[in-house]
């Protein structure tokens, strides 16, 4: 007997296929499908110490400094970040990787594993993408231009539901306003607004930062983000379990009072990081230096590309602090 393939809205679809029994988060290693900043280079990790070194300072050195990894991958920004924190600051960090995936053998014991982000501490939350994994649901136009539910098979075959209506609509309208052309896609970023809001609020003074691909209200692509990542290639997405279910974040609608969007290329300039090669004249005084010195310049432009890594938002969430960022916003 046939049995009809059971069709879900992506919302679901995307939960199940990502964090669901066998999900794709809970068995595969996220750096063997896709590239993150995190993976890209240790100067990363080394501008995050950085920073940590400012909400410290801004926070006046309290008794303890939370750093709160969300989405935390296997640990790999902490591990560094921790490499690079001098002893005094180091003694009073409490590290929290906040993941749905287990903890992996061998990580550092300082580092607490957890599934919720911890509440009522002080310090930097950073989630490096993370947001754009959380799921949500794509609305379509309709022959009419009414916007529907989008609903999706295990194998990627779509099709329409129902009308978007009561909160999702109200956000489509606020934030993702379709013109009404058939064919035309939003994806609907409410969940993400609701846990960026959640995470920003479990800090009781601080910095919480969301690092993401990105678009603003007055640029959202026509066709919707929503792609799947699967051995390093971008793929047309289907919720099986066998990839990377990811949209673009719309950083506007994330961002509360008081926020503010750098690109990554500025958030990093401002945090000392740039591909500006090598004098020549230290590869004669110093050779071994000035091959370290490329390498750095050659990852820092990789983080820094505008057409790349560089063009990501940096949404900067201050919670009763006040951090000064030099820099061009994306608004
Ligand atoms: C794209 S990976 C990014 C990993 C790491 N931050 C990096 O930049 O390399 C997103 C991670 O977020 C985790 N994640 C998604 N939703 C989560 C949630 N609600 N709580 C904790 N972790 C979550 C996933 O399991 C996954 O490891």
């Amino acid at each position: 007997m046939r049995t009809e393939p059971v069709f879900l809205g992506w919302r679901a679809a995307m939960e199940r296929a990502l964090y669901g029994p066998g999900g794709f988060y809970l068995r595969e290693r996220p750096a063997a499908h896709f590239r993150t900043s995190v993976h890209a280079s240790p100067l990363f990790a080394e501008a995050v110490a950085r920073l940590l070194r400012r909400v410290d300072e801004a926070l006046d050195a309290p008794a303890e400094l939370a750093l709160v990894d969300l989405g935390a991958g296997r640990g790999e920004l902490l591990t560094g970040v921790l490499a690079r924190t001098a002893p005094e600051l180091a003694a009073r960090l409490r590290p929290f990787a906040v993941e749905r995936a287990p903890r992996p053998a061998g990580l550092d014991p300082r580092i607490e594993w957890r599934a919720e982000p911890p509440a009522g501490v002080v310090g930097l939350l950073f989630a490096n993408e993370w947001l754009d994994n959380v799921p949500l649901e794509v609305a379509e136009t309709d022959e009419d231009g009414v916007p529907r539910l989008v609903e999706v098979a295990p194998d990627g075959t779509e099709r329409l539901a129902g009308p978007v209506e009561g909160a999702d609509a109200a956000w489509l309208a606020r934030w993702w306003p379709l013109a009404g052309r058939p064919g035309e896609r939003a994806e609907i970023g409410l969940p993400r607004d609701l846990a960026w809001a959640a995470a920003v609020g479990g800090l009781a003074g601080g910095l919480a930062v969301a690092v993401d691909y990105a678009h603003l209200r007055a640029e959202r692509p026509v066709s919707g983000t929503l792609t799947g990542y699967r051995a390093g290639r971008a793929v047309a997405p289907v919720p099986d379990g066998s990839m990377d279910l990811t949209a673009h974040l719309a950083s506007d609608s994330c961002a509360g009072p008081g926020a503010r969007t750098l690109t990554q290329r500025a958030a990093l300039h401002a945090l000392g990081v740039r591909g500006a090669r090598p004098p020549y004249e230290l590869a004669s005084r110093d050779p071994a230096g000035y091959l370290r010195a490329l390498r750095d310049a050659g990852e820092a432009a990789e983080l820094t590309d505008p057409a790349g890594l560089g063009g990501f938002h940096w949404l900067l969430c201050p919670v009763g602090v006040d951090i000064h960022w030099p820099g061009e916003s994306t608004d």
